[in-house]
């Protein structure tokens, strides 16, 4: 059938408030463009952990296996800060990318010209800033064993950070395959210098990158990374790197649109079903006061159109709003700079769907 499941999995903290946004988004496209969405709602994260006991309940695993595309908000919050690994939150988040081979995460980041001045950094260094990261995102150091043991020193803690080559080529190739519908340049971030896993991620990125003589290929080590995309973030286009590197370096990355609360994301496997949520996380110091930035989640779900259902005049009818009321001078607080004009979540919503049009 034509109708299209989505599993929604809000979580906690600002999760539930940003993606009751990206849920009026969803409803408007299909009255405007004739799609049908069938939603399904889960527990997820720390409400779970609360109410099941677990932070990835088997019926929510389950759910999300027969849709067609998840819809996340974020997990985590101070109350479970202190449970053990297996009743945390992000032990769900881990796991649900894990259960659903969901490897490569797609995050772009680019500056909306309006939002220039909303950046910590100089408006002449972000111009024409428009790259997208691809982090490894069921392997490395997150998935590793890691243990406690004794010695003689006193308590000592081991993650260990694997990777083999299957896992490395196939990111690798989603990198070059996206870079090809871009501007055919892929930088891969590792510490090659040091780390083990690092030397052969880049032999085998060289390896894959035999097959894309078209692309651009440069390696760039992870500390320098982070300093360049600072200094010359516009020479950067696709960026791939493994899992715990591409975290931290696509939090700095958001900084480059502005907020963490523009920030996108796709978690892809090998097929056309993707997990989509926005970067951040719960953000507990404004959880509850509807004043989070939804707009992550919102282009998340034009990622959604894009990827996995291939709605591209959904897609283009959702970010051209997003860019139209931005234009227009409207800011959440994260992105005003007269922080006492900033409007809600709910406001920047609803102002987001007066704004689509055909
Ligand atoms: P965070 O991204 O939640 O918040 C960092 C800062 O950015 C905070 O000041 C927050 O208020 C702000 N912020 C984040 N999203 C925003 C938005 N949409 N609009 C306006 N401001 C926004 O990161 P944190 O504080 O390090 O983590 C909080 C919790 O979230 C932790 O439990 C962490 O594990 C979890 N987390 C979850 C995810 C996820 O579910 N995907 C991602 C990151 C962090
Ligand atoms: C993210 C988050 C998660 C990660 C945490 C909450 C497990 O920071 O999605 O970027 O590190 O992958
Ligand atoms: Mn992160």
């Amino acid at each position: 059938s034509k109708t299209k499941k989505i599993a929604v999995i809000s979580g906690d903290g600002i999760g539930p408030e940003v993606v009751a946004e990206a849920i009026k988004v969803m409803k408007r496209s299909e009255e405007m463009f004739g799609l049908s969405f069938e939603f399904e709602h889960g527990l997820f994260g720390g409400i779970a952990i609360d109410e099941k006991g677990t932070p990835l309940p088997q019926e929510t695993l389950d759910m999300c296996q027969k849709a067609d595309a998840v819809l996340l908000g974020a997990v985590g919050g101070p109350k479970w800060d202190n449970n053990p690994q297996a009743t945390r939150p992000e032990t769900g988040l881990l796991g649900i990318r894990k259960a659903l081979n969901l490897y490569a995460n797609i995050r772009p980041a680019f500056i909306f010209d309006c939002l220039k001045e909303a950046s910590t950094l100089k408006p002449e260094v972000l111009e024409g800033t428009d790259l997208l990261v691809v982090r490894e995102l069921t392997g490395g150091i997150y998935f590793g064993d890691k243990f406690r043991r004794e010695t003689e020193q006193g308590q000592e803690a081991v993650d260990t950070c694997v990777y083999n080559v299957m896992e490395i080529e196939r990111i690798a190739r989603q990198a070059f395959e996206i870079a090809r519908t871009r501007s055919k340049k892929v930088a891969s971030v590792d510490k090659a210098n040091v780390l083990e896993t690092s030397r052969l991620w880049r032999e085998t990125v060289v390896r894959v990158a035999a097959d894309y003589p078209d692309v651009e290929l440069e390696h760039v080590l992870v500390d320098n990374c982070a300093m360049q995309l600072l200094r010359r973030p516009s020479s950067f286009d696709v960026i791939v790197t493994e899992n715990m590197f591409g975290d931290i370096i696509s939090d700095e990355a958001a900084m480059l649109t502005g907020s963490i609360g523009m920030l996108s994301s796709a978690s892809l496997g090998d097929g056309a079903f993707g997990l989509y949520e926005p970067v951040h996380g719960s953000a507990p110091d404004i959880a509850g006061k509807g004043i989070a930035n939804p707009i992550a989640t919102i282009m998340s779900v034009a990622l959604m159109y894009r990827l996995t259902f291939g709605y591209h005049e959904a897609a283009d009818c959702i970010d051209n709003a997003v860019k139209e009321v931005l234009d227009a001078g409207h800011r959440t607080a994260d992105i005003a700079v007269d922080k006492s004009k900033a409007i809600s979540t709910t406001a920047m919503g609803e102002l987001i769907l007066a704004a689509m049009k055909k």
